[in-house]
């Protein structure tokens, strides 16, 4: 294909023969999702915004992928925002409602935890040192999750919103969102949930849920990357980051990726229709990576991070006493295994995981997170590969560490 861009045959890509166990970094894109799309590129390629019978065909498309999306969701179609990922959702709810509510002189009041996906956290972090908003940061404790009773203790009269995550990347954990969702609604603040990693193994019905915005990363469940999801309640106000022209009810201007849009809409919808079996497999590769790791390495030399039992379906997550989790994670891709060393944004990072600080774990541990998060194409065999292959990797790293 002269002039067109095309992945060279040459390109080293190795990733066929690999046991992919990383889903919460991200997801193929499931066969009837890359159909769904396929007409907005081709044949029904107009800007949803223009009047003429192209930009009316995708508009209606738009439409139609959005009435979707909240039928999913228990939302009401204006309440729905098509963004560029999961980090802009979070931005867009975090930035958005902290300003309206400064401007509207309703407060300046943030609230949330240690174990935020750095999307909420760092927005948090800039607000307060760049634009003197005041923000609570609330422990967590062993396990990762974050009190109720600390959330109603930090709440007062000038909070505007309170932040906290559905389930963690990092180590799985859920956090009890209905319960401080209801203590917050009841105390007059705003209650958003950073659900990226939730999302498609919970069952939303939102307009009975305390949660006044949701974020959601479709690329997270078989849908693609660069579009993102952010639920708000009708009735709030948003200050935009992105300012043009207007759409999205003036929330996130820019011209809608219609294929995205109707992509996301149809791997959620695959999804919730396959929720309890997709839940049902999870759990069960889930249980049995658990059990099988912790019998298969020493037990002084690692440790479950996260809940026990409130934890994703489809997330295992360790620390490795004395150990690199990038070390782990290199040997483990030689030997055929893609995992995580937590997050994906943190692959690469050699710094002590502050997730596993906050859950009070000491030095000789943080530095050795690892997560698999298994889909829906593993198998037990992957997983038994997998507990066979992690004892001898952790050997030869352990030994590879004392040499240096
Ligand atoms: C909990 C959580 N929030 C937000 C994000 C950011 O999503 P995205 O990569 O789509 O921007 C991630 C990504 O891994 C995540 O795990």
């Amino acid at each position: 294909m002269r002039g067109a861009y095309c992945v060279s045959r040459n390109t080293p890509y190795a990733t066929m023969k690999q046991i992919y166990l990383d889903h919460g970094a991200s997801t193929p894109v499931h066969p009837q999702v890359i159909e769904s799309m396929m007409p907005f590129w081709t044949v029904f390629y107009g800007n949803p915004s223009s009047a003429h019978a192209h930009g009316r065909d995708a508009g209606f498309a738009l439409d139609e992928a959005r009435r979707t999306m909240a039928d999913l969701l228990g939302a009401r179609p204006s309440e729905i925002v098509f963004t560029g990922c999961g980090s802009e959702s979070d931005n867009l709810a975090v930035r958005g409602v902290m300003w309206a509510a400064r401007l509207a002189g309703r407060g300046n009041h943030l609230i949330t935890s240690c174990i935020e996906h750095e999307a909420v956290l760092e927005t948090a972090v800039q607000l307060r040192d760049l634009y003197g908003f005041d923000v609570t940061i609330l422990p967590v404790d062993e396990y990762g999750r974050v009190s109720p009773d600390d959330v109603r203790a930090a709440l007062r009269p000038d909070t505007a919103l309170v932040s906290i995550m559905a389930a963690n990347n990092e180590i799985g954990t859920m956090q009890p969102i209905l319960e401080i969702g209801a203590i917050t609604r009841e105390h007059g603040a705003l209650f958003h949930t950073d659900a990226v990693q939730a999302g498609a193994t919970t069952r939303w019905n939102l307009a009975q849920m305390p949660i006044d915005l949701l974020t959601l990363a479709p690329h997270k469940f078989y849908g693609p990357k660069g579009v993102g999801i952010l639920y708000v309640r009708d009735g709030i106000r948003l200050v935009s980051a992105l300012t043009g022209g207007g759409q999205e009810d003036g929330r996130r201007s820019g011209t809608v990726n219609v294929a995205f849009a109707v992509g996301a809409t149809q791997a959620l919808q695959l999804a919730q229709a396959q929720l309890d079996e997709r839940v049902a497999h999870y759990t069960r590769l889930r249980d049995h990576l658990i059990a099988g790791v912790l019998a298969a390495v020493p037990a002084d030399d690692i440790r479950l991070t996260g809940h026990p039992t409130e934890r994703l379906p489809h997330h295992a997550s360790f620390a490795l006493r004395g150990l690199s989790g990038n070390d782990l994670l290199i040997h483990l891709d030689m030997v055929g295994f893609s995992a995580s060393s937590g997050s994906a944004c943190k692959t690469g990072n050699p710094k002590p995981s502050a997730i596993l600080q906050a859950i009070g774990l000491g030095a000789e541990w943080t530095l050795g997170g690892l997560r698999f998060t298994v889909g829906a194409q593993n198998s037990l065999a992957d997983v038994d590969a997998l507990i066979t292959a992690l004892p001898r990797v952790v050997g030869q790293v352990r030994q590879f560490s004392q040499k240096e």
